[in-house]
Parts: C-alpha cells; structure tokens; sequence
C-alpha cells in the first residue's frame, strides 16, 4: 500500500529532512516568480479551512498554481460544508479524499489534522489545529531564521506574547529541539504561559529555556524576537484576555535596546503588539517572513504529492 506523507506535528520532524526541505524551498524561490510544471497539472489540492486565515491559506493556493496543479476548497468550511448539517470531520475527508490528491486542512480542534490523516486517502497537511500545532507555519519561521542569519545552531530566541494558545509557539519550540546550543526565553503575562507540555518535550531534548515577565531585560540579549499576538477568539473570557493584552508591545524605545543584528519576526496578523514604526527598520523581517511561507509551502506540497 502507498505510504503517504502527513504533515501533522512538528515532533516527528528531523534536522535533515529539515535541510531537505530548505533546500528544496530555495529552490522554489525562482520557479514562484516564473511560474513553472513541476507537477502534472492533473493534481488538485483541497483546502479545506474551519477557521479564518490569510496567509496560511492563501500561499498554499498560490504555492499549488505556482507549481501547475489546481485548487478545490472551501475557506468557510464551518458555515459552507456540510459540517454545518452534522457531518463529522472523518466523513468529510474520507469524501472529499476522493476528489483531490492533497488536502490542507485547518480545524478549529486539538487533534483534528490527526484524526484526518487517519481516514484519509491522501496525505493531509495540517495548516493548524485549534491552540494545538501549525507546523508549516514554524517551518517557514525556521527557513526565515536559517535565510536570514546564516544558520539556526546557537540562537538565543525571545519568543513572546500568548504562548498558551499560539500554537506556532508550540510548533517552533519542537523544531528548534533538532538545533544546537538553543537557548529561549518565554515572555508571556501569567495567564498565557508556555504550556507545561511544551517544557517538558524541551526537557527531554536538554533545551535550555527561562521564562520571565520582562521583555525589557531580553531585548539586549536575544538574537531573534518572535512577537505573537494575545488570540482573544481563544480565551475562556474577555476577562482572561484584557489581563493578558497589551502587556509586550516591540515599538521604537524598546528597538533601541536590541542588538543591530536582532531580528524580528511575528507569524502574523499583528493586533498592536508591533508598532508600525517598527516596519522599516531592517530588523523587522516578518513581511519576508510571510513571503517565505509561499517557497516553503510549494517545497511541503511537491514533497507530499512525490509520496
Ligand atoms: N500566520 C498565520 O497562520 O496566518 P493566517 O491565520 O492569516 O493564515
């Protein structure tokens, strides 16, 4: 039986089919801006979203024309499924598996990715599941960081923000366990720290890790500065999230205190918690950030549809 390739969760990747994978991305970096066929234009992605997106969505629609396939999908699945009329998830994929060669699928739920990849009858990648996992969202952060500084090994990371719930947070904590020498500092308020699960994997891979409450005292240490935004949809009460909102702001005082060859990246959207003002200085790199997303993407794909 064919063996499909499933992007469901950062822990099962390795230092080198990370490698592979930026190879391959740089190598698709060309072929966006020519357009090309590197794969039959037959194929059909299926994006299939339960949840809002721009970027997550959309590049991988782009990513597939780039490459020659084409795309099905719904970007409202909630409302404009049939799960608004009781069908359960397995049921929808174990259908909608027949229609196309590849599904990107983004859930509301915990978990949900997995349990498509378990009926499906063709590879699932998971393009976020809930406050759980967004792989290829960290792979595209870590194929920035490799761009952008050279190389991941010894990197001192701030990441800051609403680490419960952001699930790129999780995601990126795991594949930075196949670096070296990773230090990380979590800076989140008490109600959105790291989850306990997430330093306990950190533990077992012997990462170094801190978490404290002042942004300030990092600023002039770390090397990358990845800004999250406070995910009020995800919150148990408006309550919960005004104690968490607005606490760490990166504006034009605190880029002062970073160092000249910080970077600063956000998986994006912002909702405040970087200053516009902050967009043209060169250590701001989350726009190219997002625009990696598209190479990294077209690499994810090709690879699936090889499987
Ligand atoms: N970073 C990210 O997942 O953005 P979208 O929600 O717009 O897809």
């Amino acid at each position: 039986m064919r063996r499909l390739l499933h992007i469901i969760e950062s822990k099962s990747m390795d230092r080198a089919s990370l490698q592979r994978l930026f190879d391959q991305a740089s190598t698709m970096e060309p072929i966006a801006n020519t357009g090309g066929s590197l794969i039959r234009s037959d194929k059909i992605m299926c994006s299939l979203f339960f949840e809002a997106s721009t970027r997550t969505r959309l590049s991988f629609e782009s990513a597939m024309y780039r490459l020659g396939g084409r795309v099905i999908g719904t970007e409202n699945a909630t409302a404009f499924s049939s799960a608004i009329k009781g069908e359960t998830l397995e049921d929808t994929i174990q259908v909608v598996s027949g229609y196309c060669d590849l599904i990107v699928l983004r859930h509301t739920e915990v978990g949900a990715a997995h349990r498509a990849a378990q009926v499906s009858g063709v590879p699932v990648i998971n393009a976020g599941d809930g406050s759980g996992e967004h792989p290829t969202q960290a792979l595209l952060d870590l194929y920035t960081i490799q761009k952008e500084r050279g190389e991941i090994d010894g990197i001192h990371i701030a990441m800051i923000g609403d680490l419960t719930y952001g699930r790129t947070v999780h995601s990126l904590s795991y594949l930075l366990a196949n670096y070296k020498d990773i230090r990380i500092t979590f800076i989140a308020p008490p109600n959105a720290r790291i989850p306990e699960s997430v330093k306990r994997y950190l533990d077992e891979k012997g990462v170094s890790y801190e978490e404290t409450g002042d942004l300030l005292a990092a600023a002039a240490r770390a090397d990358v500065f990845y800004q999250t935004r406070i995910q009020k949809e995800r919150f148990p009460s408006l309550e919960q999230y005004e104690l968490a909102a607005g606490k760490y702001i990166i504006d034009q005082p605190l880029l002062e205190q970073m160092r000249q060859d910080a970077l600063i990246l956000h998986p994006l959207p912002r909702a405040g918690e970087i200053d516009t003002d902050v967009d043209s200085d060169p250590r701001a790199a989350y726009f190219r950030q997002a625009q990696n997303g598209l190479y990294i993407r077209m690499a994810l794909i090709n690879q699936c549809l090889e499987s």
